[in-house]
């Protein structure tokens, strides 16, 4: 019976009570939290835990347990710890939970870096994966707007801790949530770093796979310093095949070497024309660019996107084409994407 079922968002909030009692940080930042399930006399609860540590998997059952007793319709609890050997709790700079946190990067503006984020982050929804993504384009951000959440966005904020939106089944949260459209942003430096750290570590993302963060195109130094202090896994470089956009592309992966973020792959985006009546391809900028740039920098290229005008309007309409429509050939050609790059993440491992 529906109204004998527990509060699910309720017991959610309520662990965020229940701390790791070494780590002194509540489960659900920490990404235990695997699965909260109503079952036919209450409720099952899936935590997830580097190793089988039984003294401080008792301390939090027994929290749970108290937590849980507040709520109803909770009956009798199941509580079950699963060891992921993955799983790190590592210090530092890590967004907690999130296993990849993957930059999306480019040298010059306008080759697509956000519709390559959105519709990548849409594969993985695709592909069964939990994803995110921040949108770290302080300058310009249009996340928001890919997903229909144009301008200012009430966001859910509880103990001092931001709630992403969700949309397609991504979680997003983007600086443009916080502005008004028509209001230009001007960051000075401390309000910067300031908004960023609380972006990152007070997001409560929950568990996730792949983490892709838009960052702001360009080489200098608020690019330099946001891919400093968000704690990046890697880095996938945009580029169109032009010339011009390539050699903007070779200095962003300077500047990624630079401070030694691994640069995963190339993306060549707007690659080809492919006419919607015949299905001939011809190659609009140059061809094989993207290629060239892998070979010189020593990245694989992780696919190409031809151009396409449903992508740019889904890019308005609120949704990524990749989740609109599923079996297109632009979303084979993101599946090939990721394949690609969980491959060379592989390698980096
Ligand atoms: N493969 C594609 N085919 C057709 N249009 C595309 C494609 N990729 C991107 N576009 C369009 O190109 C424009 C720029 O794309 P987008 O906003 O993703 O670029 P960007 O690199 O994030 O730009 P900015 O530097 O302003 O952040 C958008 O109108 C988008 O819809
Ligand atoms: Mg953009």
């Amino acid at each position: 019976m529906s109204e004998s079922k527990p509060d699910i968002a309720k017991i959610q909030k309520e662990l965020l009570n229940v701390k790791h009692p070494e780590l002194k940080k509540d489960i659900v930042s920490l990404g235990m939290v695997s699965k909260i399930e109503p079952t036919d006399d209450g409720v099952s609860i899936v935590l997830k835990t580097p190793n089988s540590d039984r003294r401080m998997q008792i301390g939090m059952e027994a929290q749970i347990r108290q937590v849980l007793s507040k709520i109803e319709n909770t009956g009798k609890p199941k509580i079950k710890f699963e060891v992921d050997q993955n799983m790190k709790f590592d210090e530092g700079n890590r967004i907690r939970g999130v296993k990849k946190v993957i930059a999306i990067g480019s040298g010059k503006g306008g080759v697509g870096k956000s519709t390559v984020t959105s519709n990548l982050a849409a594969a993985c929804v695709n592909a069964g994966f939990k994803v995110g993504i921040m949108d770290a384009d302080i300058y310009g951000p249009s996340i928001g707007k890919m997903f229909g959440s144009s301008g200012r966005v009430p966001l859910k904020v509880e103990d001092d801790r931001i709630y992403p939106i969700e949309k397609g089944g991504i979680k997003i949260i983007s600086f443009s949530f916080l502005v008004n459209e028509d209001q230009p942003v001007v960051w000075r430096g401390p309000m910067l770093g300031k908004a960023v750290e609380q972006f990152l570590y007070d997001v409560v993302w929950g568990e996730l796979d792949f983490l892709f963060v838009d960052l702001p195109p360009g080489t200098g130094d608020v690019q330099l310093s946001l891919a400093q202090l968000i704690d990046l896994d890697g880095a996938i470089l945009v580029t169109t095949p032009q010339q011009v956009a390539l050699l903007d592309a070779n200095r962003a992966a300077a500047m990624l070497n630079q401070v030694k973020i691994p640069i995963l792959g190339i993306v060549e985006n707007m690659s080809e024309f492919v006419c919607p009546k015949c299905g001939h391809s011809s190659a609009i900028f140059s061809e094989g660019g993207g290629d060239k740039m892998a070979k010189g920098l020593g990245v694989p290229k992780l696919g190409g996107v031809p151009i396409n005008m449903e992508i740019m309007q889904s890019g308005e309409s609120g949704l990524p084409l990749v989740l609109k429509d599923k079996d297109s050939a632009i979303a084979k050609a993101y599946a090939n994407i990721l394949a690609n790059l969980q491959e060379e993440i592989k390698n980096w491992e």
